[in-house]
């Protein structure tokens, strides 16, 4: 299976941004745990990271055809961005949100996602945890 991951604005910070809240594994490290649980799984990889909105979006519609499941962590866009959802939503494939910290236990403003519905799954509070536990579930096809 062909799978996407995109990181969202301010992902690249990861390690020096708030460890205590997301940790102190640098997003170079987390895309090597990803690569290497791919290889685990029988998974073909792309990683993305940008920290504009159509970027993301320029991404998803590029690797539509290619890809075949889709773990996003939409960083801040979670909360605020319909164009995000709508471009998951047109790309069609098998998709989890994840996120490191739990968006349900913070701020007010963090509790929305504006893209939970659309997804297959979400999956957060688990640190890089949430991300390996989104390739195991997309490395299992759906039941019939
Ligand atoms: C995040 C949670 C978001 O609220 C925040 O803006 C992020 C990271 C997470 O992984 O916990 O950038 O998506």
């Amino acid at each position: 299976m062909k799978v996407l991951v995109l990181h969202g604005p301010n992902l690249n910070l990861l390690g020096e941004r708030k460890p205590e809240v997301y940790g102190s594994t640098k997003l170079s490290e987390l895309n090597a745990r990803l690569r290497a649980k791919a290889r685990e799984l029988g998974l073909q990889l792309r990683i993305f990271q940008s920290n504009h909105e159509g970027a993301l979006i320029d991404k998803l519609h590029a690797e539509r055809r290619w890809m075949q499941g889709l773990i996003i962590n939409p960083g801040a866009l979670t909360h605020y961005s319909y164009a995000l959802r709508d471009a998951v939503e047109a790309v069609q494939v098998r998709t989890y949100e994840v996120h490191l910290s739990n968006i349900h236990e913070r701020e007010a403003f963090r509790r929305i996602s504006v893209l939970t519905d659309i997804a297959e799954g979400q999956i957060m509070g688990k640190g890089i945890d949430s991300y390996l536990e989104a390739m195991a579930r997309l490395a299992r096809p759906l039941p019939a």
